[in-house]
């Protein structure tokens, strides 16, 4: 394909569900001229409790499906995804460049509190296959980097009950094991999509002085560099296109994606596919 078509292709997205709008929300804000190309596995919600094989497995055929349809770059916005199979959907995807959350996460943490101490929360597998500890280490060798899981949290983000009494006793609960390791964070890092929904709840339990990061804006900012570097930017001066595409229920999708993407969607815009 030459340069200029390559140019017009959307920037695919890809999750286990609704919990990327989060991340497509920031690529629209940074690339307003790029169409963007949304997959949802909700046929497969949640990721985060699955063996390294099923995610794996899982994730090639969502990025199959989008390589189907042609992209120009693939953002794979579930941390759980990114943790575990990064390096395959990479050779998958060859030669369209492919980029994960967690490593931008990690340089957001580090540019926030250098030397600190990070507290990831993240789903389980996310933590078992400790990616965010390695890129963390990998750019700070004087960081201290513990890793919690926290499924119940991602529950409550799809439930709506993001703040309150409920929300706020739920994240203390996950976060008391720290007090008898008598580890006070610096940065607390949203290792997972949902929890940036659930930021104003976690401001009021952890001390004040610790940064919330997130990997959002971060993946955003290196998906555009991406495509500078590459001179991949579509060249149109109008708004780009967004298609959303889920593999199970559009009405859920779109009622709880809502929230998510911080606009009301209707079940007619996302498209149902089969993996
Ligand atoms: N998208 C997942 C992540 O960011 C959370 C939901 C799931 O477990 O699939 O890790």
């Amino acid at each position: 394909m030459n340069a200029s078509n390559s140019r017009r292709l959307p920037v695919g997205v890809f999750d286990s569900g609704v919990g990327g709008l989060t991340v497509l929300r920031e690529l629209r804000e940074a690339l307003p001229h790029e169409d963007l190309t949304y997959l949802g596995d909700t046929a497969r919600l949640p990721y985060g409790t699955k063996s390294r094989s099923s995610i794996s497995r899982y994730a090639g055929q969502a990025t199959s499906k989008l390589q189907e349809r042609g992209i120009k770059l693939l953002v794979v916005a579930c941390n759980t995804a990114s943790a575990v199979a990064l390096d395959a959907l990479k050779e998958q995807m060859r030669p369209v460049p492919v980029i994960g959350v967690v490593e931008p996460g990690a340089t957001a943490a580090v540019a926030a509190r250098p030397g600190g101490r990070h507290l990831v929360l993240a789903t389980e597998a996310t933590v078992r296959y400790g990616a965010y500890r390695e890129a963390i280490l990998r750019r700070d060798d004087q960081a201290e980097v513990r890793e919690l899981a926290c499924e119940l949290m991602v529950s409550l983000a799809e439930e709506g009950w993001t703040e309150g009494s409920i929300a706020e006793a739920i994240i203390r609960r996950y976060l008391e094991p720290l007090e008898a390791l008598d580890f006070e964070p610096d940065s607390i890092i949203l290792g997972c999509t949902h929890f940036p929904l659930l930021r104003p709840a976690i401001r009021r339990v952890v001390a004040e002085e610790a940064a919330i990061v997130d990997s959002a804006s971060t993946t955003a900012s290196v998906a555009a560099a991406m495509l500078a570097d590459l001179e991949l930017f579509n060249e149109r001066a109008g708004p780009g296109q967004l298609r959303l595409m889920a593999t199970d229920g559009a009405s859920r999708f779109a009622r709880v994606g809502g929230r998510f993407i911080g606009e009301d969607l209707d079940a007619s815009d996302i498209e149902l596919v089969d993996l």
